[in-house]
């Protein structure tokens, strides 16, 4: 990994570039918090930024842009469509909301957020491949410049490349010490998708153990900044989140130190009782 700080990328398999690690914003506030936290991510020097339908915080991006004076084409932004629009007409609409709410008149990475929302469980393969058809489109039209899926297993991916027409280039699942899915790592990466690592923090439980503490003493560097620099030397984008300034601005400094390999094995098993990934066949929602 030769990554020199956040403006370094990762390379998707139809060659945009995407800066290696990207502002995570589940959980993040809707309201004044959300937008501040986005103005905060921009000004410690974030160029890519992760939101969704789903998290409602959409238009602080766009609230944030209008503030910030940072030049759209300079920042990554991906959203994500909801399990209420798994269909061609839902995504055409919820994607023209998306845009309005982010201000914005394309989208750099677009994904399916979940393979099997509650409401399709009986045909989520059709709704999958009528929700990538629209993607496909938007992506074609060149309003999104990737598109994606996200929390998707094994047979969620072969379902849907029977007729998928471009393959998806990112597959965003949950990732930090403890909680390793070798299954989708390896299948995603075979297929040529790059692995997005959302709760890097494992949602702040990686914050108390002991295990990590040490490993902090070790390197001189903060839990976060472990769990962030393991993520991308396992060759994930981390996708922290925080609503805080000083551990926004933290969560980027992760350049100048490097996890030995001895202990990237160890913090791969370290268990701080982080919940395992949801099983996407069983969310109720
Ligand atoms: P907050 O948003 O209040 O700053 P994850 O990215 O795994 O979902 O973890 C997010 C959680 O970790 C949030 O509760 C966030 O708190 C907290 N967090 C994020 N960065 C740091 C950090 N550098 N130090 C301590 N806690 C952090």
């Amino acid at each position: 990994m030769d990554f020199k700080d956040q403006n370094s990328t990762f390379r998707l398999s139809n060659g945009v570039e995407i800066p290696c690690i990207g502002f995570g914003m589940w959980q993040t506030p809707s309201d004044e918090v959300g937008v501040a936290s986005v103005l905060s991510a921009l000004e410690a020097g974030y160029r890519h930024i992760d939101t969704a339908q789903a998290y409602r915080n959409e238009q602080c991006v766009g609230e944030a842009f209008r503030r910030s004076g940072v030049k759209r084409e300079d920042v990554f932004i991906t959203t994500k469509i909801w399990n209420d629009a798994h269909s061609y007409d839902l995504v055409m609409s919820s994607f023209d909301e998306s845009l309005k709410k982010l201000d914005t008149s394309y989208v750099d990475l677009l994904l399916i957020h979940w393979p099997n929302p509650q409401a399709l469980r009986d045909r989520w393969q059709a709704a999958n491949a009528e929700t990538w058809k629209a993607m496909e489109e938007l992506y074609r039209a060149g309003r999104v410049r990737a598109i994606g899926i996200s929390n998707f297993r094994k047979h969620h991916i072969d379902a849907l490349l029977e007729t998928a027409e471009i393959p998806p280039m990112v597959n965003q699942i949950k990732h930090c010490p403890g909680v390793i899915q070798t299954e989708v790592e390896e299948y995603s990466r075979s297929k040529g998708m790059l692995l997005e690592a959302y709760s890097p923090l494992g949602t702040g439980r990686m914050l108390e153990s002991e295990e990590m503490k040490a490993l902090s003493e070790k390197y001189d560097r903060s839990i976060a900044q472990i769990c962030i620099r393991w993520g991308l030397q396992r060759g994930y984008l981390p996708l922290p989140k925080s609503i805080t300034p000083s551990r926004i601005e933290e969560n980027l400094r992760v350049f100048d130190f490097e996890i030995d390999e001895d202990d990237m094995n160890y913090i791969a098993g370290i268990d701080a009782g982080v919940r395992n990934a949801s099983n996407p066949d069983a969310v109720p929602f």
